[in-house]
């Protein structure tokens, strides 16, 4: 078990924040990443049809024999994490519940800003995780489509990612929110930016991170964590254009990308669906 590597699935790039954070912390450990690029982006499509898009990723990376399953994306941890729980007989981990759990720990007035894919402040699923925790909580949540595109395009410190931040950022900074989680894989490429416009004594909670530290001690929990003295390997896979995939990834995993396969999620999907029998199809 401990030799098996950990297996990582986002809808397509972002997820690598998630990546390199656990890299970071599990140096160790081996890793197989799939990146849904040929269906990004999950935060514009409804719940329905981004369950069925983390099943089957689900599927692809439980069938190359990974000892953890990692919902990156935020939008897919907001609406499947209980499904894939149920579904598949290992430790699932989302970037949801570290990041609440996080926002708890730090905030001191209870008022707590979340920014995310349209779909993951829709499913309510920080608010809920915060309130779980603490109760007493103000948790004003906004969606902010616009900054996926400008981290992909490298514009996560742009004067135009400033202007956008501005506009959606004013709700919350009227609010006085004392924390702001950062409820999308792509928003820690806009840390200096939001960090300036929320004021130095707001404090970002970066979902990957939490989620890193999570990982660590679940493995350890189980007695799962690779124990030896080496730098673990990392194999990606897409659904969809590995030269893209490759060359916008680089900020966001912050190394070049070796190994980048193709996958057919097409195959895996048809062998669970029709397992399921539950209109997962
Ligand atoms: N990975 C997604 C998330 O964290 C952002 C990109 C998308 O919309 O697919 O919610």
């Amino acid at each position: 078990m401990p030799h098996r590597p950990i297996g990582i699935f986002d809808s397509g790039i972002g997820g690598l924040t998630v990546l390199s954070a656990a890299r970071r912390r599990l140096p160790a450990e081996s890793f197989v990443y799939l990146g849904d690029t040929a269906r990004v982006p999950y935060g514009t499509k409804g719940p329905e049809t981004v369950l069925r898009y983390a099943v089957q990723a689900a599927s692809f990376l439980v069938e190359q024999g990974v000892k953890m399953l990692v919902v990156a994306c935020n939008t897919a941890a907001s609406v499947a994490l209980p499904e894939l729980a149920r579904r598949f007989r290992l430790p699932v981990v989302g970037v949801i519940e570290p990041g609440a759990d996080q926002a708890c720990r730090l905030t001191r007035s209870g008022t707590v800003g979340v920014i995310g894919t349209e779909g993951t402040v829709a499913s309510r699923a920080y608010d809920r995780a915060i309130l779980r925790r603490r109760p007493r909580a103000r948790v004003l949540s906004v969606p902010c489509p616009l900054f996926v595109p400008l981290a992909e395009e490298g514009w996560g410190e742009h004067p135009v990612a400033e202007i956008c931040a501005r506009e959606y950022l004013a709700p919350l900074i009227e609010a006085k929110i004392d924390t702001l989680v950062l409820g999308c894989t792509h928003y820690p490429l806009l840390k200096p930016v939001l960090q300036r416009l929320v004021g130095p004594e707001v404090r970002l909670v970066d979902s990957a991170e939490a989620t890193a530290e999570v990982m660590a001690s679940m493995l350890a929990a189980d007695d799962a964590e690779f124990a030896g003295d080496r730098r673990g390997d990392v194999v990606f896979h897409v659904t969809d254009l590995p030269e893209r995939f490759r060359r916008v990834g680089r900020p966001f995993f912050g190394a070049e990308l070796d190994q980048v396969e193709t996958a057919d999620l097409a195959t895996v999907a048809g062998r669970y669906s029709a397992r399921a029998g539950r209109g997962l199809r």
